[in-house]
């Protein structure tokens, strides 16, 4: 076990789990060539909680015993928040993703209810409508990769259900928002400086198309506030401009801005990226598949919501969700943690824990009919106040678009192996794009 002594403090000892003596150079080569292969054997090596220190983040305590991550989770923002990431600086300063205290709280309690309940039935109809579309372009008997296609109908989706965007508007989005993400998200994964060395450094990209996206927002912005429909509209945008904080004042634009594209960037890739892990799992199961079918063909859709579920489980979007200490120290099961430190709750890890789930490395859907799992263990989401908000609007979606996809399609099986786990972006994806070969039912 690593026993660290507090520098600031003589009193105070620190028991942080074990981990390797490697130089953080080696570290960080390691979990950049392959994380989730690093993190397991990490895990078969020290245990459920060990203790890495890589480039950029350096010491990081790593859980994964579903016990600790649920006590990581209750603990208050005042114990454990979110670390000041590179990601909210890419978003902006009034995203959720940089937001902490009394502002964080009100944001949260302003966007909550559009992403819940009698919202979410409103939404299904644009997804439907947007899977149709895509499926409409999709060869017949050839295998093709489905991530593009699933890219485009979650990003249509966000694009109409989140900003309530049409026309020209719609278009442009469409067309910059793909490369803007994909910047964004590399600035966050090398965690580079924020200098803007003009039109061709990364930041100075960045910040041209920031400019143009805001300049769009505040055409919608403007038009909606002429928009004699705007107390019947269901986007999050005409939600965002109708509601009030406790003290009855509107969100700001600029609050609007950066919560608006914090939706879009967190939403539509890792709602892609699990739809096409959904397709890559189900043909390598041929008679999970054939199940799933009749029990939609007989109006039900528990399996397919299971099969969802446990696809969550082994190829989670995001494998691991941050955490830094808060308060003057945090406990945690055995361990006590100093100020400052870094935590991740590793998803991945814990989805494979097998005192939480057995013959975890075993792709079984019906363990989540039979209620076989820890709730605990199983945080796709992540959880406590920072848990994904956009959930429920996820399920709604993915359930959506693969009800449609099997309703209307015979998706052939296959028995190549599985599609290697790559972990070079936010999200997690499957190597060949998720190849799969479709024909009309
Ligand atoms: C399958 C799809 C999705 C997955 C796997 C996913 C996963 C996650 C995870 C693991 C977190 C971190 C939670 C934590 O730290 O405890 C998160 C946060 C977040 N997600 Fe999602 N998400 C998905 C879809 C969405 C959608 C559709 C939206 C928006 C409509 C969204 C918006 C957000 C936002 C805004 C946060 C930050 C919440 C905060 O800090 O308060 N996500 N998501």
């Amino acid at each position: 076990m690593t026993m660290i002594r507090d520098e600031s403090s003589a009193a105070a000892v620190h028991l942080l789990p074990p981990g390797p003596g490697v130089p953080r150079t080696v570290q960080g080569v390691l979990a950049l060539a392959n994380r989730t292969k690093a993190l397991t054997m990490l895990r078969d090596r020290y245990g459920p909680d060990f203790t890495v220190n890589v480039p950029i983040f350096g010491r990081i305590v790593v859980l994964s015993d579903p016990d600790h991550i649920r006590e990581l989770f209750r603990a208050g923002p005042d114990l454990a928040d979110t670390i000041d990431s590179s990601l909210g600086r890419v978003m902006g300063p009034n995203s959720l993703f940089a937001l902490t205290g009394e502002k964080f709280r009100a944001h949260r309690k302003l966007l909550t209810p559009p992403f819940h309940g009698r919202q979410l039935a409103a939404y299904r109809a644009i997804v439907e409508e947007e899977a149709l579309a895509e499926f409409a372009t999709w060869p017949h008997d050839r295998r093709f990769p489905t991530i593009p296609s699933m890219t485009r109908i979650t990003l249509n989706v966000m694009l109409r259900a989140v900003l309530g965007a049409d026309g020209e508007e719609l278009e442009r989005l469409r067309e910059m928002l793909p490369p803007a993400i994909r910047l964004g998200s590399n600035l966050v994964i090398i965690s580079v400086p924020q200098w803007d060395w003009g039109w061709a450094s990364p930041y100075g990209r960045f910040r041209r198309y920031r400019r143009e996206y805001d300049a769009i927002v505040d055409r919608l912005i403007d038009r909606a506030h002429v928009d004699p429909d705007l107390e019947n509209r269901d986007d999050v945008l005409a939600l965002m401009l109708r509601s009030r904080y406790d003290d009855g004042s509107p969100m700001t634009r600029s609050e609007i801005a950066d919560e608006l594209i914090t939706f879009l960037a967190a939403g539509h890739e890792t709602t892609a990226t699990t739809l096409a892990w959904i397709v890559e799992r189900i043909q390598r199961h041929p008679a999970l598949l054939d199940r799933v079918v009749a029990d939609l063909d007989n109006g039900s859709g528990d399996l397919l919501n299971a099969t969802i579920l446990e696809v969550q489980r082994t190829r989670p979007a995001i494998d691991s969700t941050f955490r830094m200490v808060t308060g003057p120290s945090l406990r945690i099961g055995p361990w006590t943690l100093p100020h400052g430190q870094t935590i991740v709750a590793a998803i991945g890890l814990s989805h494979s824990d097998a005192t939480a789930f057995t013959e975890a490395h075993r792709f079984q859907p019906d363990r989540f009919l039979t209620g076989a799992t820890d709730p605990a263990a199983f945080i796709p989401y992540g959880g406590g106040i920072r848990r994904c908000i956009g959930a429920a609007f996820a399920n709604m979606e993915m359930n959506t678009v693969i009800r449609t996809m099997l309703r209307d399609y015979v998706v052939a099986p296959s028995n190549a192996r599985g599609e290697r786990v790559q972990t070079l972006r936010v999200s997690i994806t499957p190597s060949r794009g998720a190849l799969v070969s479709v024909r009309p039912r």
